[in-house]
């Protein structure tokens, strides 16, 4: 099929979205959480010490399983641990920072009754809940992380919030390939019996997760309201650009960061090692699954956008 068909291409009528929304926009009423009021940060069962032993790389981490990793004393072991829980926390609010401008770009734009405008700003205040964890949990565990490469940082500020006004479509697809990894990431980890999380680490993932179900929801129906309704062109730059965006978007959320590689000492080859196992090139093509599955239904996946998938390292042959 090329991006210029669209039979089976099931478009959300206005109406089932406008339905959806409201459904979104009543449990972000029943189920919100409060970063300082719904974390009990000075329960000493919550202390945050990056020596702790109660930190450890997630089983799905592929540098949990790399012979460097298993030879590190138990406290250094956990230093690591906790790096990468603070560095992905930074990285985090960087994301949602940027996304957070891109949605009030959006719900600038929009007409009085618009139904979606209520449901962005539920949006945006969860997202200020989420940077408020986040930040705080980087605070009190007093490791220097960086957060998004300068580079990226810049370039997202430049090209991808400016999106949310002139082809909104293409800034949701942003909008997945950072939430859709990590959440990816969460559920796995939370639902592990090998992985035992830190207390502090865990009661934030469950507040993320539960909030960030509804922003992937709105996001993907916001993709199927609005894909069939473009051109060629914007749905050809969508099928094109889409490999490209979720290969940078998940390797910046899953793969440790540079300044976690220098901080904690890890041997250059030893991540190459791990990014490239086998279980970690995995772990790669399942945090895009869903995102791949909507492109595909939206008809956006085609031979030679194939390609593109395969060579982002997204493409998984035995997926559905
Ligand atoms: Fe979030
Ligand atoms: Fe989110």
């Amino acid at each position: 099929m090329t991006v210029t068909d669209k039979p089976g291409v099931r478009g959300v009528p206005a109406e089932e979205f406008d339905v959806m929304v409201g459904r979104l926009n009543k449990l972000s009423v029943e189920r919100h959480f409060d970063a300082y009021a719904d974390i009990d940060w000075d329960n000493p069962e919550l202390a945050l010490d990056p020596a702790d032993r109660r930190f450890e790389l997630p089983a799905i981490d592929p540098l949990r399983h790399s012979d460097w990793y298993a030879a590190l004393p138990e406290a250094e072991r956990a230093r690591v641990a906790c790096y990468r829980w603070a560095a992905c926390m930074k990285t985090g609010w960087h994301f949602e920072n940027l996304l957070q401008r891109g949605l009030l770009r959006h719900a600038f734009e929009l007409r009085n009754g618009a139904p979606e405008f209520r449901y962005l700003h539920h949006e945006i205040i969860e997202e200020s809940q989420h940077t408020l964890m986040f930040q705080e949990f980087v605070n009190r565990s007093g490791l220097p992380v960086r957060g998004m490469p300068f580079g990226l940082r810049k370039l997202a500020e430049w090209f991808v919030v400016p999106l949310a006004r002139v082809f909104p479509t293409l800034f949701f697809l942003f909008v997945l390939g950072g939430e859709d990894p990590v959440d990816h990431l969460q559920r796995r980890v939370l639902a592990d019996p090998d992985t035992s999380l830190h207390p502090l680490v865990e009661r934030i993932m469950r507040i993320h997760t539960t909030e960030e179900a509804r922003h992937l929801s709105f996001a993907r129906h916001y993709l199927h309201r609005t894909v069939p309704e473009l051109g060629f062109f914007r749905r050809l730059q969508l099928a094109l650009l889409a490999p490209v965006v979720l290969g940078v978007m998940a390797r910046l959320m899953l793969w440790p960061s540079g300044d976690l590689v220098r901080h904690c000492g890890v041997p250059r080859h030893v991540v190459r090692a791990a990014n490239r196992s086998r279980a970690g090139r995995q772990l790669l093509k399942d945090s895009v699954a869903k995102t791949r599955k909507l492109f595909r239904e939206l008809g956006l996946i085609t031979p030679f956008s194939t390609t593109l998938w395969q060579a982002a390292g997204l493409w998984d042959k035995d997926a559905k």
